[in-house]
C-alpha cells in the first residue's frame, strides 16, 4: 500500500533499519557459529512479516520461524529459498505441502508421524522435522525419554521424513528466579543426549536466554523474537541488556477535529469526562477497532512535543484528547514513538494495559496500515 492510496492519517511506521541494527547487535552477541532463527510469527508480532523477515535476513538471520502452516505458506511466497520452521502443531494434511515447499514442521507424537506418513509417501523430497521437547513449558512436546525415543524411531522408520532438529522453549528465562530454567536446561540436555543421532539443528534459547544466560545454551541456533523489534522480554532482561535495543514501531495520526468545550460539557460514551473549565478537545481517528482498546483511556499522546491525555471513553474508530491550547486540524499526533524530546513507548502502553509489550502490537488490526522506512 502506498501512502497515496490510504486516506486515513492513522498509520504504523516500521523502521526496518532499526530491525537490521537490532539483528546486527544480536548476532554480535552470540557465538560466531550459532545461527539466528528470526521469529516472525503473528505477522512479525504485528510489525509485518514479509518486510521484517527481509530486514532480518539481510542483517544476518538465516532461518525464519512462524506459528502456523498458513503463516509459513505466506512467507514462502516471498522467500522461496530460506528455511522456515513452523513452531506450533500442524494438521497432518499439511504435511505434503510442507514437504513440497520445504517447510520444516514441529513434531512430538508418534500418532502424528504415522498419520502424516501416507501424505508424504510420494513427496519429491523428504519432510523435514524438528522434535519438540516439553521440558517444563507445559504446552507441546514430548515429556518423557520413552516418548522421545518412540518419536525418533517412528520418524527414522519413514523413508520420506528426516529429523533436522530438536528444540525446547523456556518458560521463565526472562525472570530472576532461575529454578525452573535450570531444570528445563537439565531435561533438554538429557533428551538431546538420549537421541540415537544428534540432528544438525539443536536450539532452545529465546531472546531472554540468548541475551542473559550461558552461551552453551545457544547450541546450533537461537530463536530471537521480541528483540528483533527492539523490545526487551521483561524489565529484568532490560536491566541486564548488553546493548541498547532500538524499537522499530511507531504509531501516528493527526487531529481531525478541534473544538472548545465549556464547563459541564461532556465527552464520549457514558459522559465520563465532564469539563470543569473551558478547554480544547481534539478528536483522533483511531479506536478500539484498530486495537487501541478502551482500557487505554487516560493514556498520554504526543502533540507539539508535549504529553496530553486521552479523555472520555475510547470509541470504536475515534478517541478524544485534552489539548493544552487550540491546535489546527491536521496537527501530527504521536501515539507511540518520539516527538521532540518526548517519547511514548510500547512498554508504557503495556503497563497501562497490565500486559506485556508482546501483546500490544499483535493487537493492532489490519485497519492500521504498516508503512516501512
Ligand atoms: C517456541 C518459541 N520460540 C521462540 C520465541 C521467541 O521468543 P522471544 O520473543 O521472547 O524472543 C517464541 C515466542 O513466543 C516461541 O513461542
Amino acid at each position: 500500500m502506498t501512502e497515496e492510496q490510504y486516506f486515513r492519517p492513522t498509520k504504523a511506521i516500521i523502521d526496518l533499519e532499526a530491525i537490521r541494527q537490532n539483528v546486527r547487535h544480536l548476532k554480535a552477541h552470540i557465538q560466531p557459529n550459532v545461527r539466528i532463527i528470526a521469529v516472525v510469527k503473528a505477522n512479525a508480532y504485528g510489525h509485518g512479516d514479509v518486510a521484517v523477515a527481509g530486514a532480518a535476513l539481510e542483517a544476518g538471520a538465516t532461518m525464519l520461524a512462524v506459528a502456523t502452516a498458513d503463516e509459513a505458506l505466506h512467507i514462502r511466497k516471498h522467500y522461496p529459498h530460506v528455511g522456515i520452521l513452523v513452531l506450533g502443531a500442524t494438521p497432518v494434511h499439511f504435511a505434503p505441502y510442507a514437504a513440497a515447499q520445504r517447510i520444516t514442521l514441529t513434531v512430538f507424537s508418534t500418532e502424528w508421524i504415522e498419520a502424516a506418513a501416507p501424505y508424504v509417501k510420494a513427496a519429491a523430497q523428504p519432510l523435514q522435522l524438528h522434535i519438540k521437547v516439553d521440558s517444563g513449558m507445559g504446552r507441546i512436546g514430548v515429556r518423557t525419554l520413552q516418548e522421545l525415543r518412540a518419536v525418533e524411531e517412528a520418524i527414522t522408520a519413514q523413508r520420506n521424513m528426516e529429523i533436522d532438529g530438536i528444540f525446547t522453549h523456556f518458560a521463565t528465562a526472562d525472570e530472576e528466579d532461575a529454578s525452573l530454567f535450570t531444570k528445563q536446561v537439565q531435561i533438554f540436555t538429557s533428551f538431546v543426549d538420549a537421541l540415537a543421532v544428534r540432528p544438525p539443528c539443536v536450539h532452545a534459547s529465546n531472546t531472554a536466554a540468548a541475551l542473559i544466560k550461558d552461551q552453551k545454551l545457544q547450541f546450533d541456533a537461537v530463536r530471537y523474537g521480541i528483540s528483533l523489534y527492539g523490545l526487551a522480554p521483561s524489565s529484568y532482561v532490560a536491566s541486564m541488556d548488553p546493548f541498547e535495543l532500538q524499537p522499530a514501531l511507531s504509531l501516528q495520526t493527526e487531529l481531525v477535529h478541534v473544538k472548545q468545550i465549556e464547563v459541564g460539557d461532556s465527552v464520549g460514551y457514558g459522559a465520563t469526562f465532564v469539563a470543569t473549565e473551558s478547554c480544547w478537545i481534539g478528536t483522533l481517528p483511531i479506536g478500539y477497532a484498530d486495537g487501541m482498546i478502551r482500557k487505554l483511556g487516560g493514556q498520554e499522546v504526543l502533540i507539539d512535543g508535549q504529553r496530553m491525555p486521552l479523555v472520555g471513553r475510547i470509541c470504536m474508530d475515534q478517541c478524544m484528547v485534552l489539548l493544552t491550547k487550540k491546535y489546527p486540524v491536521g496537527e501530527p499526533v504521536q501515539l507511540i514513538g518520539k516527538q521532540g524530546t518526548e517519547q511514548v513507548t510500547l512498554d508504557e502502553w503495556a503497563a497501562r494495559l497490565q500486559t506485556i509489550n508482546y501483546e500490544v502490537p499483535c493487537n493492532f488490526t489490519n485497519r492500521i496500515p504498516r508503512f516501512y522506512k
